[in-house]
């Protein structure tokens, strides 16, 4: 039973822990999973990804920048994802196409149609089946996400955490808006500790599967 779940939300929200849990939850249940994330995945995509989000970068302009996710996401859905769900695997991918609607559409403000064909350029009309958006305030997720960078080797991915808050908040009403407009959508609530957000998280997986197996 292959299908594809992403996971979006503002920084420091927690996604990429609750990516680790569900995968080993669903690895638990005997379910072959993959995951990986955007940008990035493959090779070709983390050097995309290393231009993307360094801070000594401050000259790309915002088209490039739309660009260079778009050609890191071709890369990495030919080269990762679509091979995966052929192969029966369930990919669960940190970030994906709502990521480019949110923050270069809503948050910088580029043109949704745009981004739009090219989000479908880039995937081939490959959509996910689910995406769970975990929703909090941005200047709780910001903080979060300084905090993560001072203690960890992540350091250097800081550029889109200089954004001022209004940026951020924009994402999160961009992201808030494509949830109301697509029933694939689950809004998560990102508060609580890490075992409390993964039950809500545990939860929607659980009901979506089991809508899956019920299909005809
Ligand atoms: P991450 O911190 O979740 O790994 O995401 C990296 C950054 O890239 C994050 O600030 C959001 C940003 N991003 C976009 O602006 N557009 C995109 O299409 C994607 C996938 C990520």
């Amino acid at each position: 039973m292959a299908f594809f779940i992403t996971f979006e939300g503002i920084e420091g929200c927690g996604k990429s822990t609750q990516v680790g849990l569900l995968a080993k939850r669903l690895i638990g249940c005997r379910m072959p999973v993959l995951t990986t994330r955007e940008p990035g995945g493959c090779p070709i995509a983390d050097a995309v990804r290393q231009i993307l989000l360094d801070p000594a970068n401050t000259a790309l302009v915002p088209r490039a920048e739309l660009l260079l996710y778009a050609a890191a996401r071709a890369q990495h859905v030919s080269e990762v994802v679509v091979p995966a769900l052929q192969q029966g695997s369930i990919v669960i991918c940190d970030r994906f196409t709502d990521a480019t609607l949110a923050y270069q559409g809503f948050g910088r403000g580029l043109d949704i149609e745009l981004i739009l064909t090219l989000n479908q350029v880039a995937t081939g009309g490959v959509q996910p089946d689910l995406t769970l958006l975990l929703d909090m305030p941005p200047d709780e997720g910001l903080k979060r996400a300084i905090q993560r960078n001072i203690t960890s080797a992540l350091g250097h991915e800081e550029r889109f955490e200089k954004e001022a808050l209004e940026f951020h908040e924009k994402v999160r009403n961009g992201y808030l808006q494509l949830a109301r407009q697509d029933a694939r959508f689950c809004v998560i609530d990102a508060h609580g500790d890490i075992d409390t957000v993964a039950d809500r998280i545990n939860r929607a997986v659980d009901k979506f599967i089991a809508t899956r197996k019920a299909r005809p």
